[in-house]
């Protein structure tokens, strides 16, 4: 992809993309600027084109380009432009030569770097493809092409925009990786597998993996670990990630869950929606998606990513109901339900991380109950901590980039649920409620106290259905998320 800066149209692509929202001003500005190039009174767009999310108008314009109105709706912070444009894209990707022009007439100087680099972004992402596994032979759409060329048309426009749009596509394309790793399905998602994207994330992006297997993990003492991969003919993983910059200031670890498949176990699953269950992982991609985007970005944070992966399988040798396992932090675990083995592989990949690393703050992040989304639905992921400044830095996070958080309790009453009589603490809570607030206190045991850690349920976000899908598809929810967050902590 070539990406130019224009001030005027002289020389630019047939195509020209207008996206618009519903403001008035943004929408007059572009009236006014089409006036000379198409045949159509103002009133007719006016009445055509409300500038409404999804909403679209294709003009033949007097000098032979297409000019198309894209919708962006009424909010036009950079997460809505980047969905408007990836919906575009996705939608229209096949009738897209190689060279498309975004005309941004309408945008002050001062915000024309984020719309640009939003532009970019949403292109980047409306390129994604879903059908890889598909045996009919596809040929790349003219704008994936290697001469393709994506200009942005503005009078005051400064060559050095040019290094923006670069970025975005890049960390779009890294998105499309974050996207595969959870789409994947798990005949082909083992978590050898998952290593292996991990170390290939890391070599594009410069950063450090270290894989564990089996031995190793027995030899670390990653009990809980092994213990949930003990069931699968594919054995765990212990992935650890560090992305070290020159002049970091704070260390932060993100945990991400990392089951390639959740059958339940022996508390099997039932089958309705079960094929679901490849995205549990979704935490996983996040961490993995994150350390690569970071890197790319050049963020002065040292970052340490862990991934504990495990598929979650039913066979003669698999955890059953009622064992007692030891986990690395010394402390054991009698297993009520091996449906709720998010929290087990976590409870070790968070002890590792804090008594091997120390870090300043700790996230993780997992597609850990079925409760958070019951709470929340798939609007909101959960969060939880008991760090206020945390909390809030997060949340605040979430609202600038669409990827939003909702903070539910963690009070010590919840822990009550989960005190049993043969280990330290159970899986499962005896009360049949508040099992996302049971399931985080669960690992909030495990943290030996932390004082800035956070976790993440990601259930309820990790996979969508809607605009970009047809059935549910990985989001990669929590990369930019964590990223804007990563940038304020910086
Ligand atoms: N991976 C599931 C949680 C989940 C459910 C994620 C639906 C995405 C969609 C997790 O391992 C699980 O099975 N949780 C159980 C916990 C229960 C046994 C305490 C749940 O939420 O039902
Ligand atoms: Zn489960
Ligand atoms: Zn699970």
């Amino acid at each position: 992809m070539h990406f130019a800066i224009h001030s005027d149209t002289r020389g630019i692509a047939d195509a020209v993309l207008i996206p618009l929202g519903t403001a008035e001003d943004q929408r007059a500005a572009a009236w006014q600027w089409l006036t000379h190039r198409v045949d159509v009174p103002v009133a007719s767009l006016e009445a055509e084109f409300d500038g409404a999310y999804k909403s679209m108008l294709v003009l033949f314009g007097k000098d032979g380009k297409r000019y198309v109105l894209a919708g962006i709706g009424d909010d036009t912070a950079p997460h809505r432009i980047v969905r408007a444009l990836r919906y575009l894209v996705l939608r229209k990707r096949k009738n897209l030569g190689p060279g498309v022009a975004v005309w941004l007439g309408h945008v002050g100087a001062d915000e024309l770097e984020a719309w640009a680099g939003a532009v970019a972004y949403g292109m980047g992402l409306g390129l994604y493809r879903q059908e890889l596994l598909k045996t009919d032979a596809r040929t790349p759409f003219p704008l994936e092409s290697e001469e393709a060329a994506l200009q942005i048309v503005h009078p005051r426009a400064g060559d050095e925009l040019r290094e923006v749009l670069q970025l975005q596509w890049r960390l779009a394309q890294a998105m499309h990786r974050t996207f595969d790793l959870v789409n994947t399905p798990s005949n082909i998602k083992t978590p050898a597998w998952l290593a292996e994207q991990a170390e290939a994330a890391g070599r594009r992006a410069s950063f450090e993996v270290r894989v564990f297997d089996e031995d190793a993990i027995e030899a670390m003492g990653l009990h809980a670990l092994r213990a949930v991969g003990q069931g699968s003919a594919h054995p765990p993983r212990f992935i650890v990630m560090e992305y070290r910059p020159a002049g970091a200031r704070k260390k932060v670890a993100l945990v991400g869950k990392g089951i390639t498949f959740d059958t339940g176990g022996v508390s099997i699953k039932p089958a309705t929606n079960m094929h679901l269950m490849k995205s549990d992982m979704g935490g996983a991609a996040a961490v993995i998606g994150t350390m690569e985007a970071a890197a790319i970005l050049g963020l002065p944070v040292h970052l340490v990513g862990v991934v504990p992966a495990a598929e979650n399988a039913v066979d003669g040798r698999a955890l059953k109901p009622g064992d007692v396992i030891r986990s690395y932090s010394g402390k054991t675990i009698e297993v009520i339900d091996t449906d709720a083995e998010g929290r087990l592989v976590l409870a070790d990949g968070l002890a590792w991380a804090v008594r091997r690393h120390h870090p300043d703050l700790m996230i993780d992040l997992a597609t850990l109950t079925g409760s958070c989304i019951r709470a929340l639905g798939t609007e909101a992921a959960g969060l939880f901590t008991s760090n206020d400044t945390l909390a809030d830095a997060l949340f605040r996070a979430g609202m600038a980039t669409g990827e939003r958080l909702w903070r539910l309790p963690l009070w010590d009453d919840y822990m009550e649920y989960l005190k049993t009589d043969v280990a330290d603490i159970k899986n499962l809570g005896d009360k049949p409620m508040a099992g996302a607030i049971t399931a985080a206190k669960f690992l909030e045991f495990f943290t030996d106290a932390h004082p800035a850690w956070a976790h993440l349920d990601i259930a309820g976000t990790a996979l969508a259905n809607g605009d970009f899908s047809r059935d549910r598809a990985a989001t990669g929810f929590g990369v930019r998320l964590l990223c804007r967050w990563l940038e304020e902590l910086a």
